[in-house]
């Protein structure tokens, strides 16, 4: 399969060779620096990383959180910004000294000290780079027991109550945030992914709501029911529903209420793609990450007001959520789609199907998505739109499922059976109207391995031994259109991965399909979560779970040093633009 190409003029890095070392690597002429990694202290008084791993939940509660995810930045002014980034989840093999062999209550809190998201201030700096700012009154953790406002259809909602909150409006904290969004009026966009994965319920059965959205009865791996009661869905059969929604904070005001936005449905929040219609509605473009589940459309009922910013703040309180239909001829790599609209009362979507109201449409959306007929997706993952607002790139990562289960059959935007490599989507809203209900898609590209496979699996044209991956996971612009892709796969690099080497970043140019690789990570990390300096001269990318299930990684400091999930802090030798 391997193709030449024109030389893409967006594109003006030297190609990265895979690599299996321990080390963040980029292309010459750039420079690669931490900016804070799990443990580091960013709030007043929090203490130094220790890695010992004794330290109380209280010094977790006041530092940098675990395995860093998607992240951006809003300018305070030209050299100084506040970060707000998610810390997806926790690994007690490196937590705690006991490796979660022998958990205490306030390991738990700890653990949930850990997940979360972190806000803190950063500063370009005389030596030219970035630094982040301990003790700037803006630096604040928001952790799993943080208070929340459930807002929206649902709030309030008999399925939302529980023992501690009779209101069913007031939840504490988020956790499993994988990605993330940003809105035009300035609020950052946590996204709740795998919350099934922290409730248990010793000895119960699970019901079908239960079993559709992963909720085991038994033990789970992180073991918070055993000390946190609402953790256990025998004694808070409704807890789980308050969970796997988009959440809303305001980064600029450290003392502001989180709120979990109900209208946006309720399922495995991989990310939320925010842009405007036209006509001056949001449009949140939203993946499930999860075999054989959907992508969703938010389409907000008011419009954004640029001048009043006061005026948006509650512009994803009330909208229509929609689920996509791919169509396409056998054997065709490109279609049509519709927009499946997620009513109360249309679409099948009635009592008599098992939907009392719009508010469990919303809590219950993944059921409500197959009730109308949703096509069933290879794990969407992260979701971006092009700067041009007229092209949707969501990548699907790997589904094993695929062609071995009856409701996810090979086909459409789905062409592969057992799916090891994944494929990135395209789609255009008709007449570039993002409100439209209507779409056509192709695949822009398929991951697969041409020095392995000769078929189908070796992958689209535009993937070559040079530039092989698979697993495409984190997606992201720059302004100036270039397409980066970052990887969450197997790191083997032996039989079907062999040659791909650890996790990596790629950069695409949409227009040519050139796909070139940019940089590598150290061992058994995932690359994920990304954003740029406003002149587009510094870019900030994620290093999550380096050295993860014991792998040999001393990352980032090496010599003999405990692994650290990290932000990296990508720029070049001479200040110019990333990529370019
Ligand atoms: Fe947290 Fe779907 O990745
Ligand atoms: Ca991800
Ligand atoms: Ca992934
Ligand atoms: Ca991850």
């Amino acid at each position: 399969a391997a193709v030449t190409h024109p030389a893409s003029k967006l594109l003006g890095f030297t190609a990265m060779p895979i690599s299996t070392s321990d080390e963040f690597l980029v292309p010459e002429g750039y420079i690669a620096k931490p900016l804070i990694s799990w443990g580091d202290p960013i709030l007043k008084n929090a203490p130094a990383f220790d890695e010992s791993g004794m330290q109380p939940s209280s010094a977790q509660a006041g530092q940098f959180g675990d395995n860093t995810d998607g992240m951006s930045l809003f300018p305070l002014s030209g050299n100084r910004a506040l970060m707000a980034v998610n810390n997806e989840y926790t690994n007690y093999l490196l937590l705690f000294a006991h490796q979660g062999n022998n958990l205490t209550a306030d390991d738990v809190k700890k653990a949930q000290a850990a997940h979360g998201v972190s806000i803190f201030e950063v500063e370009l700096k005389a030596d030219g780079h970035w630094h982040y700012l301990k003790d700037s009154s803006y630096n604040r953790r928001i952790t799993a027991n943080t208070e929340m406002e459930l807002t929206g259809v649902a709030a309030g909602h008999a399925l939302l109550k529980t023992n501690a909150d009779p209101t069913g409006k007031k939840v504490l904290g988020t956790f499993n945030n994988c990605s993330n969004g940003k809105t035009p009026w300035g609020t950052y966009l946590t996204c709740e992914e795998n919350f099934n994965g922290y409730f248990a319920a010793p000895g119960a059965e699970m019901d079908t709501h239960q079993k559709r959205y992963g909720l085991k009865a038994d033990k789970n791996k992180y073991q918070w029911n055993t000390f946190d009661p609402r953790f256990d869905m025998t004694k808070e059969p409704n807890e789980p529903h308050r969970h796997g929604w988009i959440v809303e904070i305001d980064p600029m005001d450290p003392t502001s209420t989180p709120k979990k936005r109900t209208a946006l449905g309720r399922f495995k929040h991989e990310n939320a793609a925010v842009t405007l219609a036209d006509n001056g509605h949001v449009i949140v473009y939203l993946g499930d990450d999860e075999r054989g589940e959907h992508i969703y459309k938010f389409v907000s009922k008011n419009r954004y007001n640029p001048d009043d910013k006061a005026a948006n703040t509650d512009l994803l309180e009330e909208g229509t959520l929609f689920v996509a239909r791919f169509d396409a001829a056998e054997g065709e790599l490109k279609g049509n789609g519709e927009w499946l609209e997620l009513t109360h009362g249309k679409n099948g979507l009635t009592a008599e199907n098992g939907f009392d109201s719009q508010a469990e449409v919303m809590i219950y959306a993944r059921e409500a998505a197959t009730i109308v007929g949703a096509t069933t997706m290879d794990r969407p993952e992260w979701i971006a739109v092009h700067p041009d607002n007229k092209t949707i790139f969501c990548t699907l990562t790997n589904n094993k499922n695929r062609g071995n289960k009856d409701n996810q059959p090979v086909g459409g935007p789905n062409p592969r059976a057992d799916n090891k490599y994944g494929q990135i989507l395209r789609w255009m809203p008709e007449k570039g109207d993002h409100t439209s209900d209507a779409f056509n898609w192709d695949l822009f590209l398929v991951a697969g391995n041409p020095t392995v496979h000769s078929d189908f699996y070796a992958g689209s044209a535009n993937i070559t031994d040079e530039n092989m991956f698979n697993s495409p996971d984190g997606l992201g612009f720059d302004d100036a259109g270039r397409m980066w892709i970052l990887t969450d796969g197997k790191y083997s690099n032996e039989g079907d991965y062999a040659g791909m080497g650890n996790n990596q970043m790629l950069c695409a140019d949409p227009a040519s399909g050139e796909v070139r690789r940019f940089a590598t990570g150290p061992i058994a990390c995932e690359i994920t979560g990304l954003t740029f300096s406003p002149d587009q001269r510094s870019m900030f990318v994620g290093v999550q779970h380096p050295g993860e299930d014991n792998k040999p990684s001393h990352f980032p400091a090496g010599g003999n040093s405990k692994p650290r999930s990290s932000i990296m802090v990508i720029q070049r030798e001479d200040g110019g633009i990333i990529g370019a």
